[in-house]
């Protein structure tokens, strides 16, 4: 059976040791971390007298169901996988184990030298599935015997012999008290209880449990134990770290009555605008942003935006923004094309990673090549302590609450608002005009109203999605200026979660190509809210009007017409899209119950990308 490299990039891992019942516990736990990857599952568990070890395919309820009442422990580790080579099976799932099935292994990230490993260690060795994971718990079984070295010794003499990016849980079977676990690039966390320990690769999946958390850094070995943790760096020192307490509240990442998280973070827009209000200002109404980022990003000559996805369309809608109040050209970059065709920069770059995630790792790759050159750097990012808010020199965070559906929403709208924050802040240190008569509180707190005002509109948007989305094959957002970067981000989520074919375009440049794609009931949604262009686009939705598109229009107040589908509050001109994007959500929401998908766990997607 041929073994693949990247079987398990994002995956999510759980584990206990020291409490009844640890199947539960591991269940409710990759139930949380479902987000992290859903095509296949596992757990083992032991207590004195058995062990179980369980996989099957697809979604953890498939894993659910296969526990029995016999299969329980007071040990456990489970794990949720998102396949990228090794196709998504029972076989490749998660727990790996050794030949003689000694030892238990789950594991979140590459192995990139497990072919030299296979055959330098595991020539006669057979394999099961095809997972770069059995490679690793076949070696540290192969060091044991070969060695005699105890299954702590043969742990980390293995994590010293592979390449790559990883996190891993190992379980002896002959010891049913430890669960080993080491980290390299790749998220976990250790969770402290009252006479037992967790582990687990985000924290939400274990608070149900305990809010204290200690941190592993890359390289370090750890030895969990019902009542002790032990923590080595890589030289075999002793290493203490205090805990933190995680600032992260139960119903933040419960549904409660929403049948589907997107929806419950759609409706959370409003109050996460009033949290950025209230947590970056002053009792004066002042921005709260350290001075020597402030100086630092005054002091460039250019502001370079990295991100993906729809992190990138919220650095697009947020360009206007930044360049109106602090006048510093700003350039926005999919990560994936900059960290290999990076363009001629600037003499004095500033780079702003806008990552809701904090770990994807397009995004990554270009931070550690800017960090080479010694550039100044900031994070946006939703997630404090995720890997792209550790490297780089500054963080700001998004306040908005952990975004579990996999489509998203909040995080969007956040970074939008951060970075007009961020821009108001720079240009009054700047001294330029335009941001001194900003009041971008007061702005941010009638978009709040605005948003509610859209969110009241969830009938409307129903039916629109119900008449215009529900067969069709392909749909087309268009737009011009902020319109244009929220059709960009409307159809981005249309497309993610509907499946339907669907594509922002410049109003202007349909008919340049893509209007031969028009057809009769094409549905085309135009965005207006921009006095200067909405002559021109509403000029556009004609011409795909009389080549048979059905046309339905999202326009400002003050621009619509009586037959316009969606009408929008008035906001400030530059930060419309805070306010467009919102009845879009929600078109791509209902589409997506019209065509009867899962709303939070589209096909072939996860939430945290942390491959190339
Ligand atoms: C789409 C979506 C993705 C992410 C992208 C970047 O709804 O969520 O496009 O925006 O994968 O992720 P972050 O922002 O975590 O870096």
């Amino acid at each position: 059976m041929p073994i693949e490299s990247g079987n398990c990039i994002m995956c999510g891992i759980v584990g206990i040791v020291g409490k009844k019942h640890a199947e539960k516990i591991i269940l409710s736990g990759l139930g949380r971390l479902e987000y992290r990857g859903y095509d296949s599952a596992g757990l083992f568990v032991s207590n004195d007298d058995t062990q179980h070890l369980v996989k099957s395919q697809g979604r953890i309820k498939n894993l659910e169901e296969k526990i029995t009442k016999d299969i329980n422990g007071t040990i456990g580790i489970g794990h949720t996988r998102w396949a990228t080579h090794g196709k998504p099976s029972e076989r490749n799932a998660h727990p790996q184990t050794s030949s003689d099935h000694r030892l238990v292994l789950v594991h979140n990230g590459v192995i990139e030298n497990f072919e030299e490993i296979q055959k330098e260690y595991l020539a006669d060795d057979h394999f099961d599935g095809e997972t770069d994971t059995e490679i690793v718990v076949h070696l540290i079984s192969a060091l044991m015997a070969k060695e005699s070295l105890s299954t702590k010794a043969a742990f980390k003499k293995a994590l010293s012999l592979i390449r790559g990016s990883y996190a891993f849980a190992l379980v002896d079977t002959q010891d049913k008290e430890t669960i080993y676990v080491a980290k390299n690039k790749s998220p976990l966390l250790i969770g402290l209880g009252e006479g037992f320990n967790v582990i687990c690769s985000d924290a939400i999946a274990m608070l149900d449990q305990t809010s204290h958390f200690v941190e592993i850094a890359d390289g370090e070995m750890v030895t969990v134990t019902a009542c002790a943790i032990h923590i080595e760096d890589e030289k075999g020192n002793l290493v203490y770290r205090e805990s933190y307490e995680a600032q992260l509240d139960l119903n933040d990442i419960e549904k409660g009555a929403y049948p589907f998280y997107m929806l419950k973070e759609i409706d959370e827009q409003p109050a996460v605008m009033r949290r950025l209000i209230s947590d970056y200002s002053d009792e004066k109404k002042q921005v709260t942003i350290n001075d020597s980022l402030l100086q630092q990003i005054s002091a460039c000559d250019r502001l370079y935006i990295i991100a993906c996805g729809t992190s990138y369309n919220a650095g697009c809608a947020a360009k206007n923004v930044l360049e109106t109040m602090t006048q510093i050209p700003v350039e926005i970059h999919l990560s994936s094309e900059f960290s290999y065709n990076m363009p001629l920069l600037s003499k004095k770059p500033f780079f702003i990673f806008l990552s809701q995630s904090g770990e994807t790792a397009d995004s990554r790759q270009v931070l550690v090549q800017i960090n080479h050159f010694d550039f100044p750097s900031l994070t946006i990012t939703n997630v404090a302590g995720s890997t792209l808010s550790r490297e780089a020199k500054h963080t700001l965070l998004l306040h908005a609450g952990p975004e579990i559906a996999v489509a998203s929403t909040k995080a969007y709208t956040a970074q939008i608002a951060v970075l007009a924050i961020l821009a108001k802040a720079i240009g009054k240190n700047k001294g330029i005009d335009a941001s001194i008569d900003f009041d971008v509180f007061g702005e941010l707190s009638i978009i709040a109203a605005a948003m509610e005002a859209v969110i009241n509109e969830k009938g409307t948007i129903s039916q629109l999605a119900k008449d215009h989305l529900k067969h069709t094959r392909n749909a087309f957002y268009i737009g011009r200026g902020n319109d244009y970067n929220v059709s960009l981000e409307a159809s981005l989520k249309l497309k993610e979660i509907s499946y339907i074919q669907t594509e922002g375009f410049a109003a202007g440049e349909l008919k340049h190509g893509t209007i031969a794609l028009i057809e009769e009931k094409t549905p085309v949604f135009g965005i207006i809210t921009n006095g200067k262009t909405s002559a021109h686009t509403r000029g556009n939705l004609k011409e795909v009007e009389s080549r048979g598109a059905d046309t339905i229009v999202i326009a400002s107040a003050s621009l619509a017409k009586e037959t316009d589908a969606v009408i929008l509050p008035e906001v400030h001109p530059l930060l419309t899209s805070l306010v467009s994007v919102i009845p879009t959500q929600l078109i791509a929401y209902f589409a997506c119950l019209q065509r009867g998908y899962d709303v939070d766990k589209p096909r072939n997607l996860a939430k945290s990308v942390t491959v190339e």
